[in-house]
């Protein structure tokens, strides 16, 4: 398949999709009636609803019942016109934001000295993470070539983070757990590192770093270590208490200097809510932003947005009081369960390897047929499923939308039939051949494909 071909897919893809409703390429000289407009949006919605609605959509949507949802989105309507950048207007955020924080930085075994902030969402909690290392650094060393230790399976996040602020990332490779290899995390460490990163746990497979030894060795090395839990910072404090083994990774571990957590992930919230929390107040003075002279008054900001929207500070600390620990508990036991049982299900596949071991993840891969004809034919059954690269892999973070019984059954079923199809008739189309294309160029190829993949997607050419 070349390149025309590749882009052709996913034109496929997209394009009919769009030009199957009205398309508004200017302003309409005259306002649409709302109703209609809402018809419209309906409309939009409903084929895509009825995807994730049914858990046909690894992670994404964390919770999505209606009442829940309905709740949040009172919330919202309530506050929407307020804006967090100005604590003078709005006092109410202050407090919102502030008890955000505070009921985070508890579940996560904070102290006194905890102090945090509330973002937009994990990248930009990590983003502002490692330029407060960088800063800190840089002040309080001289470092002027900053490094971080980032194990291959942290987020894509803390590489953007090294592209945004002038950072090196020293990568070091995972063990055969799928954990970061934890002398390989010793040895990268120099004296330019600002930051040690672990995730609890990681995107990719789900797996818990060994943040112990980890944020030991940072600290014995006198650098940060941020511990990357917006994926597991709402749902793995739940693990001990009913049962599970998890390893220790929040602030219980002295040297784990900071910690991203996301709210918007299985703290039920809308999107566009994360916390990043920091050990001492010094690390978050670093993330913090003031203009000393500026003609429009005094400006300072809290992370990196100017203008944020209140209504989802609001709907995020309605839905943390309204579900509280005994609902965040009985939630977290739904998904370990279900979790457990869609692992043991795929294992037993002939053929099927598991990635590492996970309570909220199945990560899987294949000796034979290929992995991605496995994943094409997964989407042909209507599921949306991760693809993984380096080693090639697939995997489902487990939601609430998985939780009932038939979408288990379901996954498993649909999983017989595309094995089977991935051995007997390979295809050609769909997600299969990209990731194919992408693993065989050369990397700075890689870049450039995709701007091009991006283009079609946005601009259709
Ligand atoms: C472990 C981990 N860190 C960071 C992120 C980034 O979060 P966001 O997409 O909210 O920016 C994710 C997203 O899935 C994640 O799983």
């Amino acid at each position: 398949m070349d390149l025309d071909e590749v882009l052709g897919a996913v034109q496929q893809r997209f394009r009919p999709y769009i030009h199957s409703f009205p398309e508004f390429s200017r302003l309409p000289r005259k306002g649409v009636a709302q109703s209609e407009v809402l018809s419209l949006l309906r409309q939009l919605q409903s084929s895509e609803g009825m995807r994730w609605k049914k858990g046909f959509v690894s992670g994404a949507v964390y919770h999505g019942e209606r009442v829940h949802t309905g709740f949040a989105a009172r919330a919202y309507s309530l506050t929407s016109q307020s804006n967090p950048l100005h604590p003078d207007v709005w006092p109410s955020l202050v407090k919102m934001e502030g008890e955000i924080v505070a009921m985070t930085a508890h579940l996560l075994q904070g102290g006194p000295n905890t102090r945090g902030a509330v973002t937009s969402g994990g990248t930009e909690s990590i983003l502002l993470a490692m330029k407060a290392y960088r800063d800190w650094a840089r002040e309080k060393k001289g470092i002027t070539e900053p490094e971080v230790v980032l194990p291959m399976s942290a987020h894509v996040a803390f590489d953007k983070a090294c592209h945004y602020f002038g950072l090196r990332a020293r990568i070091v490779p995972l063990g055969p757990d799928y954990a970061a290899d934890v002398e390989a995390v010793k040895e990268a460490i120099t004296p330019n590192t600002v930051a040690v990163v672990g995730s609890a746990p990681c995107f990719p497979y789900g797996v818990v770093d060994d943040i112990r030894s980890m944020s030991e060795i940072a600290h014995d090395h006198g650098v940060g270590f941020h511990c990357d839990a917006c994926l597991g910072g709402f749902i793995l404090p739940w693990a001990r208490p009913l049962g599970y083994s998890v390893p220790p990774f929040d602030f219980e571990l002295p040297g784990v200097t900071s910690i991203s957590v996301d709210p918007h992930k299985y703290g039920y919230t809308p999107k566009g809510t994360s916390v990043i929390l920091y050990s001492n107040a010094e690390l978050l003075h670093k993330q913090y932003y003031v203009a000393k002279r500026w003609p429009g008054g005094i400006y300072f900001s809290t992370s990196m947005a100017g203008s944020r929207p209140g209504g989802l500070v609001a709907a995020a600390w309605a839905t943390l009081l309204s579900l509280g620990e005994a609902g965040y508990r009985q939630l977290a036991r739904k998904i370990f369960q279900t979790a457990e049982r869609i692992r043991r299900g795929i294992a037993q596949r002939p053929g099927v390897k598991m990635m590492g071991d996970s309570r909220i993840v199945a990560a899987f891969t294949t000796e034979s047929p290929d992995i991605y004809q496995v994943m094409e034919r997964m989407s042909e059954r209507g599921w949306f499923l991760n693809g993984l690269q380096n080693p090639p892999g697939v995997h489902l973070a487990v939601t609430l939308r998985q939780t009932p019984r038939p979408v288990t059954q379901r996954f498993l079923s649909d999983l017989d039939w595309a094995l089977e199809r991935a051995r007997n008739s390979p295809t050609a189309s769909g997600l299969a051949p990209i990731y194919g294309m992408a693993e065989a160029l050369p990397e700075e190829a890689v870049g450039e494909f995709f701007e091009s993949v991006i283009d079609w997607i946005y601009h259709g050419s």
